[in-house]
Formats: structure tokens, C-alpha cells, sequence
């Protein structure tokens, strides 16, 4: 059986194939239409699922979408009887929901089927997707689940506890309540406007101290049982119109703070004024005070299910810093973040709680690597490279015969100090590269990240780079770390460490690690134990494949931002272009 999940009008729309409860493709439309966080209809990444499954849209036999309009209507409407909201934010909502329910055509078109062959439509919930997309592949049997973001058909937060195919739904927190929102009207104070800039404030962070905790704790207040209510005074999204663009294209959300937050916090930064200790202090509180939200919030999840397994998803979840420290503020033992954990996960969530859930079929995968995208064979990667005439114009072309060849060669680039685009296998799934659509580079160099940064990211000089690190030696370089393939936890770099990992090292001291092991992606862990076997470090740099845009899905599109950065190679397949010094 084919169910074919989406994420759509919404941010990171995507598409995800399962055959039989086994993933098959899981894509995000940005990757293709070349627009970070790509909002609107994934109809070419359906076109690619439909592609690397082997199939056609006739053979689809039911879709699962990350959304329900009808889902939690009493609530909805007992707000806006409450609250009055104004007339943008309901002609807003009206809007996005007539896009969404002309749902038929835009599918048979992309399944190249008519409207009335398309298979069943189930509409899941926005956070049982959340919820389903964290469960249903971890490879637990019982654990604690729980979603955290902005908001979603009503609901921020849901807390519940899955057991083999089900999951029991505890408690929820809808609108307009939201840590999702109190971290964006944060960013958004701190000048960082476009849609998904929390993560740049999440690197800011380690640079402040946590000198306005007390003043941005008015923000939020914690109630029993792991609950919280925001102080909406200081908020706008739930009063005037938000606007919001999900329709096509680039999401865009408009200012959700109010005037009065900046009666509590001063001023609040323009994008292009110049970064200063205060904005630093203001990112460091901001991360405390979520960080204490999110425990208290994953502490009450425990109290309720004491289970000591906890899955976690929602764009919350891509906190990678609050991540790595909940296994020492709360009984959690083990915790498992599918890589999109994002809204892009609704639609692997979406399809899994079909197959579980609804179906009642039994649990049969469980995702250990992210490698679930396109890729390319050498014939694809050899007529780009013959194409675009590289020989002749100051490049220098090597063709090697084996993989363990090319972890060797690319091993020796890297620890003579080169950065090499690492072009290989399927695209990984998730805001991460993990090894297949990377930029590397040796860590143990301390001019490295001011290099990339200036040289070949553009990004801001503050933003930390992240370490792969062979699993087997992550207790060598890091505190009571935990096996991450996905980097989705940051934890401290051991002391005696710090001297030799200057490169993916933060301010603070700590590390976003991604564990490699010989199972998830063999070729990398060659390449990283190569690497281990010249320079005795088992550990490489490892950033997106991208300049400023989405993560690159073609050879070309590697090729391409090879050119036009400052890149010393670029290893694609066995071929390996290097720049003639
Ligand atoms: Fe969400």
C-alpha cells in the first residue's frame, strides 16, 4: 500500500512516499523550487516522491495531509466569541482555508491523474502529525511524546504518551498561547524578520548573559501540570491581523509583539543596526526563559506518563540547545528529534499515523539515517561536469576509481586545510546536511570558521559550524553526549578538547554534534575515519551545501555554488574538481 503524506499551505510544504509502512522518499519542496522554507502546494516534491518510488499517481492509494480545518472548531470559535479578534486576522485565516480546501486539483495535477481517480484524502491534525512524525519512527516501543511550535489548526503544544501503533493524546495548549511565539516575537525584536531567523538567535545566544531573564519572564507565566499561558498584552498575533503569507513561495509572518513589549524592553533593533551586547544579553535570557518553559512543559509530560523515553518534534524541537540539556532537567533518559522536525515532518507524520493510527497496521521502520531524498548516478553527474567545461578554465578534473579512494583523496584535501563540497548518495531530509550535501572542512583549525564564513557562507560571523563525529569516540570529545545521527543536540566539548576542535567550537564551549556510525551513512564514516587516520581526530566540520539558499539538490546546482564561492574542491560521486592554486 502506497500512502502518499503532505505538508501544504503552510511553511516547508513537502511530500513523503511510504510502501507497506516503509519510507520510500521523504522530500521538501524548497530543495526543488529553490526557496528557503517554500510555502504553498509540494507538487514537485510529490513528482520526485512519485519518481524515486518507481510508481505513478494511480498507484497511490490513499493521501494523508497535515491538516484539518474541523479539528479543535469549538475551540475556535469560543475563542473568537471571547476575544473578538479584527477582521485581518479572520479574513486572513478565511483565505488560507479556501486555498486549502481546493485541495483535489492541484493533487490530480501533480499525480497526473483526474480528480475524481484521486485516492481517499485523510485529514490528520497538524500536531498528531507532529506527534506521529516523532513516535511512529523512533525506535521505541512506548515512550513520551510531545510537539512545540508556533501554532497548528489551533494547537502550540501536545503532550501524549504512544504505545506500539497508537498514541493517546494527554493535553494540549491552544491559541493564541504559544512558546513557538514567544521565541519568534523575541527574534523578531532582535531585527532578525525572516521566517525560521530563531535559529540565528540560538546561536547568539552563548555570546550574552542572561541579564534580562526576570524582565522576559513576564512574558510567560507557568501553571501547574506543565502547562503555560503567555501574557498577551505583550503580543499582537491574537488580537490584530498577523499577517501571514503561506500560499506560494517564501512564508512571510508579520510583527507578533505589541507596543508594549517595547515599553518593557527598550527599543527594539532594526535588521540593519549593528549587533551590541544588549541584543546579545536579550538572546542569552530569551534561550533561558525557553529553556525553562520547555522543561517545565516536558517535566509535567514526564509526571503524567513516567516514562523515561521521549519523542520530540515541532519547530520548537529544532532547539537544539535546549535538546541536548533535557536529559539532565528532567527524568528523561533517552530522547529521540526526527531531522524535520519542522512543519516539513508533518507529512512523514501525516502518512505514519494513517498507516498506524487509522489502518492499525504494525510498527515496522524505524528511521535511523535522514538520507531519504533524491540523488544522482554518475552518468547525470558526468555530463554536468563535461558540460560546464571546467578543464579549460583553471580547474583541474580527477576521476578515481573507488569510494575508499575518494575518502582518501578528499580525507588528504581536508587535513591540508582545503574546503571540499562533499556531492554524494540520496539528499538528506530535514533543515540539516548530514553527510551527502556537506561543506567540509578540518576543525582544528581556528581561522576555519572565520574562512567559510567570509569566504564561501556570506553568514553572520556568530553563527557557530557543527562537527560530525565518528560515534564510537563522541565520549573522547564531548560531556555525556548522546547519539544523535540527525544533529539535533548540542552538548559541551570536553575542556581538554576545546584546543583541539577551535573550529566547531562556540563561545560558550559547547557543539552541535551529528554521530556517524557505519550503518547510517558508510561512505562518511570512511571519509571521517580517513580523516582520523592522517591527523588522529575523528572529527570533521560539517555545514549545508548551500550559499544562502536551500541545500543544493543537483550536481549542478554543487557545481554551481563550487564556482561561486571560494571553494577549494568539490568531491561529486569520484570525481573530485579542484581549483588550480
Ligand atoms: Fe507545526
Amino acid at each position: 500500500m502506497n500512502i502518499l503524506g503532505i505538508n501544504v499551505y503552510h511553511p516547508d510544504v513537502s511530500a513523503v512516499l511510504i510502501r507497506d509502512g516503509q519510507l520510500i522518499a521523504a522530500l521538501e519542496e524548497e530543495r526543488f523550487r529553490r526557496i528557503k522554507h517554500c510555502a504553498g502546494f509540494p507538487g514537485l516534491a510529490i513528482r520526485r516522491c512519485l519518481e524515486t518510488g518507481g510508481i505513478d499517481g494511480k498507484q497511490i492509494d490513499a493521501i494523508a495531509v497535515s491538516r484539518n480545518p474541523k479539528a479543535n472548531i469549538w475551540r475556535k470559535a469560543a475563542f473568537v466569541l471571547q476575544r473578538r479578534p479584527g477582521r485581518t486576522l479572520l479574513g486572513d485565516r478565511a483565505r488560507n482555508l479556501r486555498k486549502f480546501q481546493d485541495l483535489r486539483t492541484p493533487l490530480a495535477e501533480a499525480l497526473s491523474i483526474p480528480c475524481r481517480d484521486l485516492p481517499k484524502i485523510h485529514h490528520v491534525e497538524h500536531h498528531p502529525a507532529h506527534l506521529a512524525s516523532a513516535f511512529f519512527v523512533s525506535p521505541f516501543e512506548q515512550a513520551a511524546v510531545c510537539a512545540i511550535d508556533g501554532f497548528g489548526d489551533f494547537v502550540s503544544t501536545s503532550l501524549a504518551l504512544g504505545t506500539d501503533r497508537r498514541m493517546k493524546i494527554l493535553e494540549k495548549i491552544c491559541f493564541p498561547h504559544s512558546l513557538g511565539i514567544l521565541y519568534t516575537a523575541i527574534t523578531q525584536y532582535l531585527g532578525f524578520l525572516n521566517y525560521g531567523d530563531e535559529f540565528k538567535v540560538m546561536g547568539l545566544a552563548p555570546y550574552g548573559r542572561p541579564n534580562y531573564v526576570h524582565r522576559l519572564s513576564k512574558l510567560i507565566r507557568l501553571k501547574p501540570d506543565g502547562l503555560f499561558e503567555l501574557d498577551l498584552k505583550y503580543f499582537r498575533h491574537w488580537s490584530h491581523g498577523v499577517e501571514m503569507e503561506w500560499e506560494d513561495g517564501y512564508p512571510r509572518l508579520a510583527q507578533v509583539y505589541s507596543p508594549e513589549l517595547e515599553r518593557l524592553l527598550g527599543a527594539a533593533r532594526t535588521p540593519d543596526e549593528p549587533l551590541t551586547q544588549h541584543h546579545e544579553d536579550m538572546a542569552r535570557s530569551l534561550q533561558a526563559v525557553y529553556e525553562e518553559c520547555a522543561f517545565h512543559v516536558l517535566n509535567g509530560l514526564w509526571r503524567r506518563t513516567k516514562s523515561p523515553r521521549l519523542c520530540l518534534a515541532g519547530g520548537c524541537a529544532m532547539n537544539s540547545v535546549a535538546n541536548g540539556k533535557v536529559r539532565t532537567h528532567t527524568p528523561f533518559k533517552e530522547v529521540y528529534v526526527q531531522p524535520a522536525a519542522s512543519d516539513n515532518g508533518t507529512a512523514l507524520g501525516a502518512a505514519y499515523f494513517v498507516w498506524h493510527q487509522s489502518l492499525g497496521k504494525p510498527r515496522s521502520f524505524v528511521m535511523h539515517h535522514a538520507l531519504w531524498g533524491t540523488s544522482y548516478d554518475d552518468f547525470a553527474i558526468d555530463s554536468v561536469l563535461t558540460e560546464s567545461g571546467l578543464a579549460n578554465g583553471g580547474f583541474e578534473l580527477l576521476r578515481l576509481g573507488t569510494s575508499d579512494e575518494t575518502c582518501r583523496a578528499t580525507a588528504e584535501l581536508l587535513a591540508a586545510g582545503n574546503v571540499v563540497g562533499w556531492f554524494q548518495g540520496r539528499m538528506e531530509w530535514g533543515a540539516r546536511a548530514l553527510g551527502n550535501r556537506s561543506i567540509l572542512a578540518d576543525p582544528r583549525r581556528p581561522d576555519m570558521r572565520d574562512l567559510i564564513n567570509l569566504k564561501i557562507k556570506f553568514r553572520e560571523k556568530f553563527r557557530p559550524f557543527a562537527p560530525s563525529i565518528l560515534e564510537e569516540a563522541m565520549r573522547d570529545y564531548f560531556i555525556n553526549p548522546s547519539s544523535d545521527a540527525f544533529m539535533q543536540q548540542v552538548y559541551p566539548v570536553r575542556d581538554d578538547k576545546r584546543h583541539v576542535l577551535p573550529a566547531i567550537t562556540h563561545v560558550d564551549g559547547s557543539g552541535r554534534l551529528q554521530t556517524v556510525n557505519r550503518n547510517q551513512n558508510p561512505l562518511y564514516y570512511r571519509l571521517i575515519q580517513e580523516f582520523e587516520r592522517i591527523t588522529g581526530v575523528p572529527v570533521l566540520l560539517n555545514t549545508s551545501f548551500n550559499e544562502n539558499e536551500p541545500i543544493v539538490d543537483t550536481p549542478r546546482q554543487a557545481l554551481d555554488c563550487f564556482l561561486r564561492t571560494k571553494m577549494d574542491a568539490l568531491v561529486i560521486g569520484n570525481m573530485v574538481v579542484a581549483r588550480r592554486s
